[in-house]
């Protein structure tokens, strides 16, 4: 009878998955409340949410999924047909690198494609539908097929039957006991857009090439398809320039600090500046290598004519600023005030100086070394937050405005950025730069990233330039998940359930302007790859979603239920991610007659909350959270624990009640 029941349940299950993918009539839209009611009742059944069977928790979700009865288990000596080419090559091997630690199953090449356990077949006539990243898959009691127009729908089709498979594949180790099986099914996915990015500054803390190739390893398990690494700024020069070896010698090390970056007391000239690192162009051609076989381009991005401490502390002359001699590159001292909003007032010159010939001919050589070590056809100058201040007060470009007919302090960085641009396209590439360089008047064919919201990508699009949606709005990685007392302080927050409303193709704008999206991981406050993992997992998950699956099948329920699988899969993986999701969002108040009060809710529905304000540890059997806490008079910390059932989902948090009082301004 139970199995029975778990029958339905799980069919009705599946139901869904094929009427998410479906256009729908009156008839599915009813079919759909239905199933969506009994796929609740399942979530909310932990009995039969412990069964053995695991749920389909593919992220991104994919475009049409439809199951079958029963599975494919996987036979101990798994062989894999396909056509013979460097690149399906290395779609197997990575594939064979992702069963073989967990399973010991021994993954071979059949020149037989009946006898083949996986056939990854390139299709003989292109399926427009599919394009180049799309797949079909069909898991049947024959064997795995995955069939593409190119390679790159072939790697993606294996990274879905992957998380088919059960999630101690994630494991390093060998797994005892585990039934190594696909469910029946058939897939059909294609991505909604071209840019699925990631940016990595590897500028403010350096990350050793070996995580790099971790941070990729994780995002190609969820089909992201750039890596953009941030590898210049006032912190660190990261990238070994052939001809100014002091960007490197000099330019890549600072005195290590540890505490809130941005504050720090002033660098003494007796402190060793030996925290930091770079890559050499060896180690760039291994990692543009590594990436390339996991269908991930690397984006470089030299950020100038800001953020240029460290290329200055190496080549002073680079600047027009003469006190320039005596910097040194940052450590995480203040060098910037934004009291007075953007652009910052500069406490001293991180520019490049656009008044100055030898800038321009630095950036030749340092943007024909990238164009050379990149294939990808883009390259970042970044571009943003340059300060006009020391500008304002310099010579050389009062000048350079006169000579040029510049009428006005904020075009001069216009005219950089026109310069720039000539020299990337003599390299035969595209020149992308934040959206910042729009305000200096940059020819249609600059892409723009647009970060400080999606209005100046709306804008850009409007223009006709390229477009890539990064707004810190929803995708910003290195902001809080949750709230300050429970994450390393960052001015701002970005909870997933923000995140997971990233749509990069805004109402009203062509589409063919809009090349994707992508979410930045800056890492002023991020000192280590697991912290780097921490904030970006599970938000990745989420943009992840926004970038690959159509809007319509957004849904936040389905996808945080997906999330939880995935948890388990990187705690298998001991890749680290952020429970901040359990977090309760609090909301200080007071009463008419001055009591501290407290509101906490949830971004996930049916969960509990349990609390102390007599500083001990709650569990579920303190008093449960069911409406305004008035805060007794005495007390000195409020203390919660997240809790699903008789399970605790999250971390215990310690909310001080003076950091309450002043929110309620009491
Ligand atoms: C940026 O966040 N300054 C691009």
């Amino acid at each position: 009878m139970l199995e029975l029941f778990l029958k339905v349940i799980l069919y009705s299950n599946l139901n869904i998955l094929a009427i998410f993918n479906h256009s729908q009539t009156s008839l599915e839209i009813q079919m759909k409340k239905i199933s969506y009611f009994l796929f609740f009742l399942l979530l909310s059944c932990s009995v039969f949410a412990q069964s053995n069977i695991p749920r389909i928790a593919i992220i991104p979700q994919p475009v049409y999924l439809k199951q079958g009865s029963g599975y494919f288990k996987l036979p101990e000596n798994i062989t894999v047909h396909a056509p013979n080419s460097n690149e399906i090559q290395s779609v197997i091997s990575i594939l064979s690198q992702r069963i073989s630690p967990a399973t010991a199953y021994h993954v071979s090449t059949t020149k037989n494609s009946d006898q083949a356990s996986i056939n990854l077949i390139i299709n003989d006539a292109y399926d427009s539908k599919l394009g180049n990243e799309g797949y079909h898959l069909s898991v049947r009691d024959s064997g795995v097929k995955i069939s593409a127009n190119m390679p790159a729908g072939l790697f993606y089709g294996v990274q879905t039957l992957i998380q088919l498979l059960p999630k101690e594949i994630e494991s390093k180790q060998l797994q005892g006991n585990i039934i190594w099986q696909i469910p029946l099914l058939e897939i059909t996915d294609y991505p909604k857009l071209a840019w699925r990015g990631l940016m990595f500054d590897v500028a403010r803390h350096f990350f050793t090439k070996e995580e790099v190739k971790k941070y990729i390893d994780a995002m190609a398990k969820y089909k992201y398809n750039v890596l953009h690494l941030h590898l210049t700024d006032d912190e660190g020069w990261r990238i070994e320039i052939k001809g100014f070896p002091k960007l490197t010698e000099v330019g890549a090390w600072n005195v290590k600090r540890i505490g809130e970056f941005g504050d720090f007391i002033p660098q003494k000239p007796d402190e060793a500046r030996n925290y930091g690192g770079f890559y050499t162009q060896e180690d760039i051609k291994e990692l543009v290598s590594y990436a390339k076989d996991r269908f991930i381009n690397i984006l470089p991005e030299v950020d100038v004519p800001g953020h240029s401490l460290a290329a200055i502390a190496s080549y002073p002359e680079l600047s027009c600023t003469p006190e320039a001699i005596n910097y040194k590159v940052r450590s995480g001292e203040k060098i910037m005030d934004w009291s007075g909003g953007a652009p910052p007032k500069a406490l001293l010159d991180n520019t490049l100086c656009p008044a100055n010939e030898l800038a321009y001919s630095f950036m030749d050589t340092v943007i024909t070394q990238l164009a050379q070590l990149f294939p990808f056809e883009y390259i970042h100058v970044g571009g943003d937050e340059a300060p006009i201040n020391f500008w304002q007060k310099n010579p050389q470009i009062k000048e350079l405005m006169l000579r040029e007919g510049i009428q006005d302090i904020t075009k001069v960085q216009g005219y950089f950025t026109r310069r720039i641009e000539k020299i990337v396209e003599s390299k035969g590439k595209k020149m992308m730069a934040w959206d910042e360089v729009l305000e200096g008047g940059v020819s249609p064919t600059t892409a723009v990233m647009s970060w400080r919201g999606m209005k100046y990508g709306i804008e850009a699009a409007h223009n006709q330039h390229e477009v890539v949606m990064s707004p810190t709005t929803y995708a910003y990685l290195d902001y809080m998940q949750s709230d300050a007392i429970s994450e390393p302080r960052v001015y701002a927050s970005l909870r997933l359930n923000k995140t997971y409303e990233f749509e990069p193709v805004p109402e009203g704008v062509d589409p063919k302007y809009i090349k994707g999206g992508q979410a930045n991981l800056w890492t002023e406050q991020v000192y280590n790859i697991r912290q780097a993992e921490y904030m970006t997992w599970p938000r990745g998950l989420a943009i992840a979603e926004s970038v690959w699956s159509e809007k319509d099948k957004k849904n936040w329920p389905d996808f945080m239920s997906r999330v939880e699988e995935h948890f388990k899969r990187f705690d298998i993986a001991e890749t680290k991610y952020s429970p901040s999701v359990y977090d309760p969002i609090f909301k200080a108040g007071k009463t008419a007659d001055r009591k501290l009060t407290v509101d906490l809710s949830l971004e996930i529905e049916g969960l509990d909350i349990y609390y102390s304000f007599d500083n001990s540890f709650p569990d579920r059997f303190y008093p449960k959270y069911m409406g305004t806490l008035t805060v007794p008079i005495d007390a000195k910390q409020l203390k919660l624990i997240t809790y699903r059932g008789n399970k605790p989902v999250g971390r215990m948090l310690t909310m001080p009640i003076e950091e309450l009082k002043k929110r309620a301004k009491l």
